[in-house]
């Protein structure tokens, strides 16, 4: 197998995934800090150079034992609900808390004004619900906006802005509810409706957010960008994005707050798993692993997404890789690659990772490696089938691994009972 020089690979330094992580038991997580800190400096850098603040969208990845990591390079933690705002208040110590919710339980809500400082409403009637307590406790208050504006297609489920969307006041939504008491109680304004996209999508969104709520803008104090800028991927336009927060500064004077989870901690962990068994079907050669797309990646089916593997390419392809020595016509079938549809052990028919290339045969036993899993991983898995919960390792900068977790048999049944 040779070096992988991918970047969800580059932390292991052309070392193989057998020699870095053979030692652990699978399947398992590993979070690498060197890579969490090269990310954190991508973000400290905008942030240096245009005066923007970012947040850590903790929905995206919340293992805080990281956190010491990250905490030098934001301002604070944007949380879901009560518990995201709790773990941040408690784990990002002397940071800002921002939460935004869907709708806020009435029973949380004394509980969400100890730890958050910014409190983000999704509509004009929650905003006169809670509004006036969570001001009187004197927190900085916002409405999140849709600004009626999608720049992804393809994928409703991650797009805010979709047509019946009930994510964001629309324009309309404010003309209809928004007394001039209700705008008073505002602070800021914020908005989310991308998803791993590009600066020139949020140049798009900026253009609606300004038609909009332009007439707005000028009387707030912030301005939150939400999540969704993949900043920290190596083809992302950065000068684009610093211009975008220089506009939206000068023409309406106010801070500018962004809230992106993934990019915080892309490529920055993985998933080791091992294979169990191999099997034929129909030509469909099977490796099924001891790890599961349901439970383990629950994103690989909802998104869908697809992981890189250490030493395989996605997909399936005629032809062969360029600059192989094989001998095999180019629009045949590659005979030097070995192709093999990862799945896990579970018995749900569509527990599939997906179909790979891989320069060799797979064993039994041999360790799978999976990047970029540090993100909606393992704050999103789950035991259905009974699955264990896979350990999470701390890679730390000098190589020490470390496990932060031991989850057992008690993590599966005392979810479900007694
Ligand atoms: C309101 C809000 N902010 C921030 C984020 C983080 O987005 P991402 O992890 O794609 O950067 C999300 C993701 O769904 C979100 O809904």
């Amino acid at each position: 197998m040779t070096a992988e020089t991918r970047a969800p690979f580059a932390p292991l330094g052309g070392r193989t995934p057998e020699e870095v992580f053979g030692g652990l038991a699978t399947p398992c997580y590993i979070l690498d800090e060197g890579q969490l800190r090269r990310n954190g400096e991508i973000l400290a850098g905008v942030a240096e150079r245009t005066g923007c603040r970012w947040l850590l969208a903790q929905k995206a990845f919340s293992n805080y034992d990281c956190y010491p990591v990250l905490a030098p390079f934001l301002a604070g933690t944007e949380a879901s609900g009560l518990f995201e705002a709790r773990l941040g208040f408690e784990e990002m110590p002397g940071k800002e808390v921002h939460v935004f919710c869907g709708a806020y339980r009435a029973q949380d809500f004394e509980e969400l004004l100890r730890y958050a400082g910014h409190v983000v409403f999704n509509s004009p009637a929650q905003l006169a619900h809670f509004g006036p307590r969570a001001r009187a406790a004197g927190k900085s208050l916002g409405l999140r906006i849709n600004p009626e504006c999608s720049t992804q297609e393809g994928h409703a489920i991650y797009d805010p802005c979709a047509p019946g969307s009930r994510l964001g006041t629309t324009r309309a939504q404010w003309d209809a509810h928004m007394t001039p008491e209700l705008t008073a109680l505002l602070d800021g304004l914020h908005f989310h409706t991308l998803c791993e996209q590009n600066s020139d999508a949020l140049e798009i969104t900026l253009g609606a957010v300004a038609e909009k709520f332009g007439d707005v803008l000028p009387r707030m104090k912030w301005l939150n960008m939400g999540g969704g800028h993949h900043v920290t991927r190596p083809d992302y336009d950065v000068p684009r994005l610093e211009r975008c927060i220089r506009f939206a500064q000068a023409q309406w004077g106010v801070t500018v707050y962004l809230e992106p989870g993934e990019a915080w901690a892309l490529n920055a962990g993985f998933l080791a798993a091992r294979v169990l068994d191999l099997t034929e079907n129909a030509g469909v050669k099977n490796a099924i692993l001891d790890c599961s797309a349901a439970c383990h990646m629950p994103d690989v089916i909802e998104m869908p997404y697809q992981p890189p593997v250490y030493g395989a390419s996605v997909g399936t392809s005629i032809a062969c890789p360029p600059g192989s020595s094989c001998a095999c016509p180019t629009d045949a079938q590659c005979s030097s690659l070995h192709q093999y549809r990862l799945g896990g052990p579970s018995c749900l028919s569509g527990d599939l990772i997906g179909d790979y290339e891989f320069d060799h045969e797979l064993r039994v036993g041999e360790l799978v490696l999976f990047g970029d899993l540090a993100i909606y991983s393992t704050c999103k898995n789950n035991t259905f089938n009974g699955m264990p919960l896979p350990q999470i390792w701390r890679r730390s900068e000098d190589g020490t691994l470390e496990q932060l977790t031991a989850f057992g048999y008690r993590d599966f049944k005392y979810r479900l009972g007694r």
